[in-house]
């Protein structure tokens, strides 16, 4: 007669996966963290040297070996892990590089070490002389979506914008500073518009102007023309506006000049020009003849514009391009005006000959993940920045709503455009209405 008590046993014994799988299924990342860690870093530690030998990661090394006579054998030698750390989606790890070894190698078997390690991606987050960390995600990181953060949440830092999350867990921020000039590209629907929208949340409470360029009728820009110097919506307005940029980026030129500096940045702040983003969406319409009669205004136009990206950087002019295509068939400046831009943005594209319009010539080897981007997931991108390197990541949700209200919030530090044109906007001028001492300040006048 078995003893009462084991009669348990059976019933806790089916609990245990039971709930484990429920664990799994409800709250993936608490699971991550937990049992999900230690299978994890089981597999990695306990596989490593088989599996680092079938990615091709190990060296061969030549031993003497002296026991039962002398004679030279081959070893392998695997990479040293180090730095084991769970993430929201899985762990990263980094591996020492063995001597002759580069992170192109590691780039190359990172499919490979998906399989092995059980997970649905690696990616190289980071590498230094002599180590990559690599990330790997149970699930993609990139099926959720995430909202852009409330306005006015968040401090900023100037002329950085967050416009979502990289795969690699990381924050996917735009510094103009260190990138001036962007492209976004992708078909219909895949989240250009968001990515303007999350530029113009991010950017409207900087002491930054911002003008647009939108010859679609102003159906994409207008929502936002609250907290823009200027908007022009046809082709003669987008020829002066340009023009007009133009006199600002000589006024600023001569001014530097002056000063002996090389950028307005090395300018003191009491007299550094106010840094303008420009906002083009559906750029192919600035390019696009509807009869000849406009061959020298769209002339013009173009190389007004490659003028803009070719000078801009210094004089504090970003440029922010988006559209379906930035091919040649669409005139002569478009490829010259690509090169300058030196930040791209590729979203969902129909065929291989637009990303390879958008990446092919900075990262070739981007291609196929840009050409993977699901329809059933917008905002979903292929981004080149300032490292050089190809990221994959996903765009917060920014809707039109957000934008306009972000627009509508800060709209008293949009600077008058005619202020802007004669250069006496500097970036020191704007301060919100809210932080002035209005007292003090009539004190003083008085
Ligand atoms: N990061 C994102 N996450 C979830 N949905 C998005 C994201 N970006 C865009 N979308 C959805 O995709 C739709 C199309 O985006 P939009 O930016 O207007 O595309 P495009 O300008 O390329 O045509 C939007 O209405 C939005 O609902
Ligand atoms: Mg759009």
């Amino acid at each position: 007669m078995l003893p009462e008590i084991l009669w348990a046993v059976p019933p806790a014994a089916a609990a245990v996966p039971l709930s484990a799988a429920a664990w799994h299924h409800w709250s993936p990342t608490t699971w991550s963290y937990g049992p999900g860690l230690v299978g994890s870093g089981l597999r990695v530690y306990l596989t490593w040297e088989r599996v680092a030998q079938g990615c091709g990661l190990s060296h061969t090394r030549h031993k003497v070996k002296v026991k039962g006579g002398v004679r030279r054998v081959n070893v392998e030698k695997k990479p040293k892990l180090r730095r084991f750390r769970p993430t929201a989606y899985g762990f990263r790890v980094r591996a020492r590089l063995h001597d002759g070894q580069t992170p192109d190698d590691y780039r190359d078997a990172l499919v490979r070490l998906a399989h092995a390690w059980r997970v649905d991606s690696v990616r190289i987050r980071t590498s230094g002389p002599g180590w990559v960390e690599l990330v790997a995600a149970r699930t993609d990181p990139l099926n959720t979506v995430t909202e852009a953060p409330p306005l006015g949440a968040e401090g900023w830092e100037l002329l950085k914008v967050r416009m979502g999350t990289l795969e690699t867990g990381d924050p996917w921020v735009i510094d103009f500073r260190q990138v001036p000039h962007w492209l976004i590209m992708g078909a219909t629907q895949s989240g250009k518009s968001t990515d303007i929208n999350a530029l113009v949340y991010g950017l409207a409470p900087q002491p930054v102007a911002l003008v647009g360029l939108d010859l679609k009728g102003g159906v994409e820009l207008t929502p936002y023309a609250d907290r823009m110097s200027r908007l022009a919506t046809t082709r003669p307005e987008c020829t002066d506006l340009l023009s007009g940029l133009m006199d600002i980026l000589t006024d600023r030129m001569t001014l530097c000049r002056e000063a002996g500096v090389r950028n307005i940045w090395q300018l003191p702040e009491a007299v550094r020009p106010m840094p303008i983003v420009i906002l083009v969406d559906e750029v192919a319409e600035l390019y696009l003849m509807a009869d000849k009669s406009e061959k020298d205004e769209i002339a013009r136009t173009s190389t007004l514009l490659l003028r803009n990206a070719q000078l801009g950087r210094a004089f504090g002019l970003y440029l922010v391009v988006a559209g379906q295509r930035v091919g040649s068939d669409l005139g002569p400046g478009v490829t010259a005006l690509r090169s300058q831009i030196t930040g791209r943005i590729c979203h969902r594209v129909n065929d291989a000959e637009t990303a390879k319009m958008a990446l092919g010539d900075l990262a070739p080897d981007s291609l196929s993940a840009a050409m993977k981007i699901p329809a059933e997931m917008p905002g979903v991108a292929v981004t080149v920045g300032a490292d050089g390197r190809w990221y994959r990541g996903r765009s917060d949700l920014t809707t039109e709503e957000m934008a306009k209200e972000a627009a509508a919030a800060y709209a008293d530090l949009t600077p008058p455009w005619e202020l802007l044109v004669s250069g006496g906007i500097k970036e020191k001028e704007t301060v919100p209405a809210a932080e002035i001492d209005w007292d003090r300040l009539e004190e003083e006048m008085s």
